[in-house]
Parts: C-alpha cells; structure tokens; sequence
C-alpha cells in the first residue's frame, strides 16, 4: 500500500520505482473512462495470472488477433496493479505488460453526442422566464451550492421532466443550463435508445449512468423520451418488452444515484399525457417544467435573438413581426429568420430588409400553416 501522504515531488523523484496502486487507485482507473495507452504501446487483455503473489509471477496475455503470450511485468508495473481480467498496455518488443487500463467503455455510448460544454446560454433563449427560472432552481442550485441543501437536510430533486410542444426551446434550455454549470452534458434521444441499440437498451442506459458517474460533474438529458416513457401497459402479446426494460432501467438507474451528487437527469417530451406516471413519482423527476408557446414579448425577443448574426437594415419592427406570427414557436421564428436571409441572398443584397422578413413571415407562418401552430398541437399544451 502507498503511504497516505506522500508528496508530489517524492513519487516523481522515485519515477523508477513507483508506489503501488492501492485500491482506491485502481477503483480510480477503472473509473476513468478515457484513458489512452500510449502510441507505443498495445492493448491486450490480461487471461491468468499464473502463481500469483509470488516471486516468479507470471501473465498470460491476450493480444487480439495477433497471439497469447505468457510474459512479465515491465519496470513500472507493481505486481498488485494487475487484476485477471484487466485491460492492459504491453510494449511492442517483448510483449511486457507496461501499464494497466480501465475497462473499455462502450464506444457506441460515448458516441452518444458528449458535449464537454455547450456553447449555448440563457440569452440565446427567448422569453421562458419562469422555465429557466424553475430549471435554475432544480439544476444549478444543487450543482453550484449542494451545502445549501445539506444545511436545510432536505435532498435536491434529481430531475426535471420538460414538455410543451415541439419547436418551444425545450432542447435549448437544457443546453444552457448544462452550461452554466460547466458540466459535461450528455444527450440521449429516447428514439435512438430503442431503434439504434435494439435489444441493447436497458445496457446502453446502464453504461450510461456508469459514464456519467465517472464525471466531476454531468447531465443526463433523455430528448424525445415518449419513445421510451410511454406508459408501460400489458397487450397480451408483450411486444414492447424491450421497450419496458429500457424504461425500466431508466427508472432503477434513478433510484439508484444519490440525489445531492452531481448528477442531474433531464428529460423532455412532446407528450407528457402519454408518460409511465412511474417516472414522475418523487424522489425521481419530481419537478415539471411546462413550455408554451411564446407570448408576443417573448416572440419578439426571440426575433431579435435569432437576427442578432444577421445582417439587418436597422430599425426593423420586431414588435410588429410578433404580432403577425401569432400561435407560433421558437423554431417558426427561427425559419423565418433564416427565409428572411434567403429573400435577401436571392434578390443579391447584402442586408436583409423588413420587407424580407414580412416576406418571410407570409411564406413560412401563413404559407405553410406550420402543424405546430394548429389547435391539434394546442391540446398538449
Ligand atoms: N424560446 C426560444 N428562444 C430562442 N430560440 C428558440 C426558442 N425556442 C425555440 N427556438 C429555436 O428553435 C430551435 C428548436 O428548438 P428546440 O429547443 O429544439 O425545441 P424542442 O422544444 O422541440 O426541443 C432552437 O434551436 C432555437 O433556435
Ligand atoms: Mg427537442
């Protein structure tokens, strides 16, 4: 066992002849998600360690595809770093196991857009006053000042269920309370949990939670999760199992994580109707943030949000462009923003008018009569 306070400059000064990994070390490795062996050297997996604990051990290593080998320690492994099982680093000359890795975490979950720090923040986000205020609230009280609530001996919620209709900053917000807080943001689309990872689900979820473990700190934000979460029911035939498990998994993985810690889950949905009620009993996503549609102040806001990169005749009426989009998203202003710009490429110009954007308005908000704006949406609101 290493000596409990052994200063930086000691271990470096016996660089040849390091202290070995104690428990808590390796825990740590294991933990430690990105750990790359260096160029130098291979992964191969230790098989057996044969007579253990003894003068002459000896490992017996598996290098993929290429062969086993039985082989010894190099000069900066400790024989008590070195578990069966473990992935480790070996040189390329004499096949030595040279230093011990954490296990592999499964690529297809880092693939699951880690985000170290989203580039979004809450002037991006137009009006939803009282949204980013309960979200503060839930979100970045507990992460910023966690002894507030120790004080009080009360736990912090452990998540927040968004819904509104599609379009309403929902997504947006949650990127930017992930950064206020400068954690690691990890997005899941409930869709993708059940189509792309078939049968995987509820493992995928696991390692999930196992990575969002090993971060200082992290938010776990399940996007679209009606494809997970609706209510679990019985049709006779048990078709949706998978489905279940994956939500089931969800829902235990909740249970699972000390709510003063540092993980935050966030989940958004179009459809809170059709929710497993499961999901929202306390201790679990206890807080719920509703998000209409914008207002006219917030409409005109977000106008303003969404052309301030744009090259704009100046004076345009933001005000007057709200009051014609009525019933609309975020997301429509955003289009029309966006088809306001293209009026003005198309006509050559190099700053985009007001009459581009009202224009643009009779194009996308009247022209297409966007779905979302359909009293059919208004029912989940
Ligand atoms: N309140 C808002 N303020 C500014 N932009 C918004 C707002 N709501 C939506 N948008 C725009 O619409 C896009 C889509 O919104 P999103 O957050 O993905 O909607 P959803 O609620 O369906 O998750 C955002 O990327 C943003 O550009
Ligand atoms: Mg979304």
């Amino acid at each position: 066992m290493a000596p409990a306070a052994v200063d930086d400059d000691e271990i470096l000064k016996d660089e040849k002849n390091p202290p070995p990994l104690d428990e808590d070390d390796i825990a740590l490795l294991k933990t430690y998600a990105f750990c790359l062996p260096s160029p130098s050297h291979q992964v191969a997996r230790c098989t057996k360690i044969i007579s253990p604990n003894t003068e002459d051990a000896k490992y017996v290593i598996n290098v993929k595809q290429i062969a086993k080998f039985v082989v010894g320690l190099g000069d900066k492994v400790s024989p008590t770093d070195i578990e069966e099982g473990m992935r480790v680093g070996v040189d390329r000359n004499k096949y030595q196991i040279q230093i011990p890795l954490p296990p592999k975490i499964d690529p297809s979950v880092t693939m699951m857009t880690v985000e170290e720090k989203p580039d979004v923040t809450y002037n991006d986000v137009g009006g939803c006053k009282e949204q980013i205020e309960k979200m503060r609230e839930v979100v970045e009280l507990p992460m910023l000042h966690p002894e507030k609530f120790v004080k009080l001996g009360i736990d912090p919620p452990k998540g927040v269920l968004c819904y509104g209709p599609p379009g309403t900053g929902k997504t947006l917000l949650a990127r930017a309370v992930a950064n206020r807080t400068d954690a690691c943001f990890i997005r899941v689309i409930g869709s993708e949990l059940v189509q792309k990872y078939v049968g995987e689900g509820a493992r995928m979820v696991r390692e999930l939670f196992q990575m969002a473990r090993s971060k200082k700190a992290c938010i776990v934000f399940f996007d679209e999760v009606d494809a997970i979460g609706g209510a679990r029911f019985d049709d006779g035939v048990g078709g949706d199992n998978e489905v279940q498990r994956t939500m089931l998994e969800i829902v235990n993985q909740l249970d699972g994580f000390d709510a003063r810690g540092n993980i935050k889950v966030l989940m958004a949905t179009n459809r809170p109707d059709t929710l497993d009620p499961a999901l929202l009993r306390p201790g679990r996503l206890d807080r719920k943030v509703e998000f209409g549609l914008p207002d006219l102040e917030s409409r005109a806001q977000i106008f303003k949000i969404h052309t301030r990169t744009m090259n704009c005749e100046r004076d345009i009426r933001f005000e007057l462009l709200a009051r014609l989009c009525p019933n609309s998203t975020g997301a429509d202003i955003r289009s029309v923003c966006t088809e306001a710009g293209m009026y003005a490429i198309r006509a050559r110009r190099k700053t985009v008018t007001e009459k581009d954007f009202l224009d643009a308005v009779n194009k996308v908000i009247k022209g297409y009569q966007k779905f979302s704006a359909t009293p059919k949406y208004m029912v989940y609101n």
